[in-house]
This record gives structure tokens, C-alpha cells and sequence, in this order.
């Protein structure tokens, strides 16, 4: 205790050569005893002792001194509790602490308490999911109590998310700590088009807001970097060029200097590594920065694809919902705009989708300029159905009188709108969870995508095989290329679907519970819209879920591909095959024909290395496995058990004829389509940059390939600068 004390003492003389320095610093508690000693203990969250760091089911507690400390996440987040010290002399002018855990003025707290009153209080500083577990200096100046008996107390009254606060070394001292900083702001003209922002990740997140001539115009939950950032995250502001901006942060440790470090710039980042970063996946899009998951608002409008996407474009994981917006001409090489749809006052801007209204029935736009309309959940508290548009695919406005649709419940999201020919009416599926977890899919129609009236309920739980969840995609698909055949297919997130028939009412579920994927980290697809007739493809995209540390980026999608339905002896089902555009990234090749392998054969692709790369093969199934090694992944096909084998992910290949397999490698995983595309496989995975090999084998026998292709493909991304 005493060593610590010094050591304290030391280091503060340090860094702080005081000026005002009078006494040698007096400890009032370490919490390195057997128990709190002559401190009370109510309630259960403080347990009967300091904890000795981190508690079971807790991140990881840092920042605290010694090995014990305060810490009310004893039983979770739902103890409840106070600890009270015993009555202490105010004999220096500052009293200083370490602090961390959630933040709730009113129900965590560390208070001073003098003649019976409380005199000065502080909460931890995390107020939303994610944030950090180190504790941070702060203290209060206590110079006017001098001489005055005072006691501490802990009070942890709070229940949920970040239900606890964890406090260490409170110390008694002449030398000013850091004080926590509330509404603190800077002012600055806008004469770039970003903010950057300093970013540490895993730091607790602070509420960022920047004013416009007293409005407040944006605001995001921010985990600020207090010194060296992780990586900067642009902010667009090139709309109040010339303006005064006012930056606020609801609160800072002290010394921070996440305020002053926020730069102006006009550049959207280091331009010149933009895209050419270790783990940036070089055949799949991702974000330039931040988070990304959902794929949204997929449509083919004038010339383009349009690919937005829920988007955090301030942390590297989820949070400040918005749209990202990329365009493409090809579905292959991405440019990635900026964000089209911001947080308002209706909440964060999640999922949904986006249709052309050729006839102008929105009004939203005129018959010469026919508007792109995006529908989009606006989460807040009620969580309602709102609407966007745009005439040149550039600039988005928000309809004036959203919401179009108001909550049905609390959990009703991501409205999917697409055409229905027969009765010349827009369709909107809409996600409405309803309490005790039930799953239903409402329909509902509209003559000008703005008024909508219920049609009916589709029930998951009642469906055969109960199913369906979020982000719903609905569509008719064609049955083995015959339009007369076709049949209409209701897809959840997880890429589960029902297939059935629809009326332009009522949607009735023949077969259900099928899987359109069997791989991992594949979720929330989406189709696109209006794909010109004379294409006439089925288009989707996934979010995969690939995830890069380190990274000023985080997950990306899956390549686009075309799904139709083709008749098994099952019934109609799903396949997927990437879209033939991406053969434009096709490089240099070692192809194979009729080539029979067998245990002893040398490696017909000892030449071929690539660090991405597509591979196809095509063999006769007989009894010995086929065995491909991608840049250190396996791949095993057994045909006896009828299985295909991504690492340690099994799943089953229907028998046929002959097993076609295609491959694509990137840096962030493989996409595996066999089968004709019966057995789709998304499977993220990071191959060591060194290992750029690629190896096919037979075990237990011999393999007659009729054809075996590996081709390396060039990044989908532009040059380095
Ligand atoms: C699916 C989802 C959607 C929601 C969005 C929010 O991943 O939970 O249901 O709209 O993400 O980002």
C-alpha cells in the first residue's frame, strides 16, 4: 500500500511539477484488503470485497491500480447495492479517483457527502452498448470543505446495459487531477468537406453533436480517442461550407484532446491506402471506413447499380445507423458515394429497400424524371416506415410527411416494395415481430408508394416448418428458366425461404423452411429491383459477416449472384451462381481437361499462385475424396458420406453426376457455389499473406476431373495512387 503510494506520488510529481503543491498526498482507500475493512456494504452488487479485476461474464476490466478494486458487476448488471466509506477528513484541496463503467447520474454514482448533504457526485462514462471497461483518472475540487468530516459513497441503483461502476485509489491531494469535462465544445468555419474524427476503439462512446446556426444537425455516439486515435473517421460537412460549426461532446475525461484533434480536411482519408489495406477484401465491397452490415435499397436505376447499405460510418462496430451509398456499372468494381441517409428525429436509419417508380405515381419526382423511392425503418421510440427519393441517383431528400407507415410494433423493420404486374399495385412485405417473439411478414399495398393499406398477416410460427425473421425479401422466380412455371419465393435474413403462391393479396406458403445458403456469416440479403426485362436476372446480395481487426473498416458483402429455381427430386429449389461479370476480373490461367488423380499424382496446380483467385473443376464422383487446399483452407468433397467439408463446416452435397465446384478467394474468406449452385457456401476466413498456394488432390483412390480451371483475378478496387 505504502509502495503504491510513492509510486503514485512519484509519478504525479512527475508529470505535474505543481506549482500549488503543499502536502504529500493521503490515501483514503486502495481496496487491496481481505474485505472493504470499516466500509459498508448495502446490497449485493459490491459482493463482500473488493473483486481482484474483472468478474465472471464481464469485458475485460483495465486502467485500475494493484490488484483489487471496486467493481459493482458482482451478480451482473442487475445487482443493486451501495457502499458508504467511514467519515474521513477534507485535508487537501482535490480529491482524485479512478472511475469507469456505466453512465447514469441518477443511479451510478460516486458521491462526497459533507454535514449530510451530498456535495459533489460523478457517474462512469459509458451510456450505450459496446464502450470500454478501463477505469479513468477524474476527482473534484473539495478546497472550500477544508478540514471538514466527509464521506464516499458507491451507489449502484442501475439494472441494465451497463448496470455497474468500478472505482480505485482514491486519494486525497493537493495537485489537480483531471476533471471530467461536461458539454464541451469547439467552434470552427467550415471551409473542407470533412471533419475527421479520432477514433479508439473500445473506448467509452461519447454523444457528438455539431450546431448549424443553433440547430443541431448531426449527432452520433462516437468512441472518441482522448489521445492517439486507432483511425480517423470522416465527416461530411461540405453542406455548411462557410458556416460556423459548433462541435459538442456531452462529456471528456479532462485531458483529452479528442476536441482538438478534429481536423478539417479535403480528403476523405489517406487516399493513397485507401483500398490497399492487409485485410480490405479485394473482390467484395466494403467501406471505405467504419462498419457496415445490411445491404439496402438494391436497384438498377439509370445505368446503374445501386448498392446501399446500413452503414456506421463512426466506429468499427454497429451503431449511428445510416445509409451508405455505392454505384456500380458492372456489380463488380464499386464506387462508394457518401451517405444518403443520416440519423433524425425520428432514429437511426435502418434497413429497407428501393424501387424506380417509372409512372411518377410518388409524385416524388416527374414522368420525364421518374424518381428511384428508398424505404427505410426510421428506429426510433415508435420505430416507423418512412420514405427517400431521388431523380438522379446523386442527391436524396426525405419525404416531408414521413412517416408513411406508423409502428405496428416496436419491432416492425426493413420494408422490401417491389411491382406486382397482375394487379398493377405495389407490394411492401414488412418484418413485424410481435411480443413473445412471433414472426410475421405484413402485406401491404399501395397505388402511389405513399399511402399504404394492410392486405394480410403471413404468421412464420404457423407456416409449415415456422420460420421467417427479419429484412424479408419477396419475389417470383421462374421454375427451371419457364416463365410459366414460376412460383413466388418469401426469404428471411438468414436466407431461409417459403416458396408459394401469391395473389396480390395473400401469400400462401407450399413449401417452407428451405435454405438458399449453408454457409457462415451470411445474413440480411437482399435482391435487386428493377433489372431491365430483357436481363431479366434474379440478383442478390448478402451482408457476410467478415469481420477485420485492426482495420479502419469492418465486414463487407458477398459477390452478387443470380438465384433461379431449378426442379430436385425434392421439389423446386434455390441455386446460386456468381454473376458472369466477374469473369472480367480473370487474370493469368492453368487449365486442365481429363486429367485422372489418384494418391501419388503431383499437384496439377504446383504452378498456379495467386492471392485471389477463381477455381472450377468439374469430376465424376467415385469413392475417393476429392481434397483442395486454398491458400490453407481444405476443401473436401466425400461423395461416399455426401459431404462437402469447408474446414471445420460440414454440409450436404446432393448426389449427382458429376460435382461442379466453383471458388472464389479473397482475403477476407472463400464463397464456395457446388453443385450447379444447390449448395452455396460463404465461409470467411483469412488466408496467411505468404501462403498464396493452391493444391488439388485424391484421397482413397482415383479422380477423373474432366476439367480443372484456377484463373488469378485482379482487385475490384482502383490502383494504388
Ligand atoms: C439485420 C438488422 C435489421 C435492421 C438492421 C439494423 O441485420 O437487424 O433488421 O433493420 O439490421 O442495422
Amino acid at each position: 500500500m505504502i509502495r503504491t503510494l510513492i509510486l503514485t506520488l512519484a509519478v504525479f510529481a512527475a508529470l505535474h511539477p505543481a506549482p500549488g503543491y503543499d502536502g504529500p498526498e493521503i490515501l483514503i482507500a486502495d481496496f487491496e484488503g481481505e474485505n472493504y475493512g470499516s466500509w459498508k456494504v448495502t446490497g449485493e452488487a459490491f459482493g463482500t470485497a473488493p473483486a481482484r479485476g474483472t468478474l465472471p461474464g464481464q469485458m475485460a476490466v483495465s486502467g485500475f491500480e494493484g490488484r483489487g478494486l471496486v467493481n459493482s458487476f458482482r451478480g451482473g448488471d442487475s445487482s443493486t447495492g451501495t457502499l458508504t466509506s467511514p467519515e474521513f477528513r477534507l485535508e487537501r484541496k482535490f480529491l482524485r479517483f479512478l472511475i469507469g463503467g456505466g453512465r447514469d447520474e441518477a443511479r451510478l454514482r460516486i458521491t462526497l457527502n459533507v454535514g449530510g448533504k451530498v456535495v459533489r457526485t460523478m457517474t462512469g462514462p459509458n451510456a450505450s452498448p459496446g464502450g470500454s471497461e478501463a477505469l479513468a483518472l477524474a476527482g473534484w475540487e473539495v478546497g472550500e470543505y477544508q478540514g471538514q468530516a466527509a464521506t464516499i459513497r458507491i451507489e449502484d441503483q442501475a439494472t441494465g446495459g451497463w448496470g455497474h461502476i468500478n472505482v480505485d485509489q482514491i486519494v486525497l491531494t493537493d495537485i489537480k487531477p483531471p476533471m471530467p469535462l461536461k458539454d464541451v465544445f469547439r467552434e470552427l468555419t467550415a471551409s473542407d468537406s470533412y471533419l475527421l474524427m479520432p477514433v479508439k476503439n473500445g473506448s467509452p462512446k461519447r454523444k457528438v453533436s455539431v450546431f448549424v446556426d443553433g440547430q443541431e444537425v448531426v449527432r452520433n455516439d462516437i468512441e472518441l480517442a482522448d489521445g492517439e486515435p486507432d483511425w480517423w473517421a470522416p465527416m461530411e460537412i461540405v453542406r455548411w461550407k462557410g458556416k460556423r460549426l459548433k462541435i459538442v461532446v456531452d462529456s471528456l475525461p479532462g485531458d483529452s484532446k479528442a476536441l482538438a484533434s478534429i481536423d478539417q480536411s479535403d480528403q476523405f482519408g489517406d487516399e493513397t491506402s485507401l483500398y490497399h489495406e492487409p485485410l480490405r477484401g479485394q473482390l467484395h465491397f466494403s467501406p471505405r471506413r467504419g462498419w457496415n452490415n445490411d445491404p439496402n435499397g438494391l436497384v438498377y436505376f439509370g445505368g446503374e447499380y445501386h448498392m446501399f447499405f446500413q452503414h456506421n460510418p463512426y466506429g468499427w462496430g454497429w451503431g449511428n445507423m445510416h445509409w451508405g451509398h455505392a454505384v456500380s456499372r458492372d456489380l463488380v468494381h464499386w464506387q462508394e458515394l457518401g451517405d444518403v441517409l443520416w440519423p433524425d428525429k425520428f432514429g437511426p436509419m435502418f434497413s429497407g429497400s428501393a424501387v424506380v417508380d417509372h409512372a411518377n405515381a410518388s409524385g416524388l419526382g416527374t414522368k420525364e424524371k421518374p424518381p428511384m423511392v428508398l424505404f427505410y425503418t426510421a428506429a426510433g421510440d415508435p420505430t416507423v416506415q418512412c420514405v427517400a427519393s431521388s431523380t438522379d441517383g446523386r442527391t436524396f431528400s426525405k419525404y416531408l410527411r414521413n412517416p408513411v407507415i406508423g409502428q405496428v410494433t416496436g419491432g416492425n423493420r426493413d420494408p422490401k416494395v417491389i411491382w406486382h404486374e397482375p394487379s398493377e399495385r405495389w407490394v411492401k412485405v414488412l418484418y413485424v415481430e410481435k411480443p413473445q417473439s412471433q414472426h410475421t411478414i405484413h402485406f401491404f399495398v399501395s397505388e402511389n408508394l405513399i399511402d399504404w393499406k394492410l392486405a394480410s398477416i403471413f404468421d412464420g410460427d404457423k407456416a409449415p416448418g415456422r420460420f421467417m425473421f427479419e429484412c424479408p425479401d419477396f419475389f417470383p422466380l421462374a421454375v427451371d428458366d419457364d416463365p410459366a412455371k414460376s412460383m413466388w419465393v418469401l426469404m428471411a435474413a438468414d436466407g431461409q425461404y417459403a416458396l408459394g403462391r401469391f395473389d396480390g393479396t395473400t401469400f400462401t406458403a407450399l413449401h417452407s423452411r428451405l435454405q438458399s445458403q449453408q454457409g457462415r456469416g451470411f445474413y440480411a440479403a437482399q435482391t435487386f429491383s428493377d433489372i431491365p426485362k430483357e436481363d431479366g436476372r434474379r440478383i442478390r446480395i448478402g451482408w457476410w459477416q467478415t469481420e477485420t481487426r485492426g482495420m479502419p473498416f469492418n465486414q463487407s458483402m458477398t459477390l452478387p449472384h443470380e438465384m433461379k429455381l431449378v426442379s430436385t427430386p425434392d421439389g423446386p429449389r434455390i441455386t446460386n451462381a456468381p454473376v458472369r461479370e466477374l469473369e472480367s476480373l480473370r487474370g493469368k490461367k492453368t487449365i486442365h481437361s481429363n486429367l485422372l488423380l489418384n494418391e501419388q499424382s503431383a499437384n496439377p496446380l504446383k504452378n498456379f499462385e495467386a492471392d485471389l483467385a477463381e477455381l472450377k473443376m468439374r469430376f465424376e464422383p467415385g469413392r475417393a475424396n476429392a481434397t483442395i487446399d486454398i491458400r490453407g483452407a481444405e476443401i473436401v468433397v466425400d461423395p461416399v458420406a455426401g459431404t462437402l467439408k469447408v474446414q471445420d463446416h460440414v454440409v450436404p452435397l446432393p448426389k449427382s453426376k458429376v460435382v461442379d465446384l466453383v471458388i472464389y478467394c479473397d482475403r477476407t474468406g472463400l464463397e464456395i457455389f457446388a453443385n450447379g449452385g444447390q449448395v452455396y457456401v460463404p465461409f470467411p476466413f483469412q488466408p496467411k499473406s505468404e501462403n498464396q498456394r493452391y493444391s488439388v488432390k485424391a484421397n482413397g483412390g482415383e479422380i477423373r476431373f474432366e476439367s480443372i480451371e484456377a484463373y488469378s483475378l485482379n482487385s475490384i478496387w482502383p490502383p494504388a495512387q
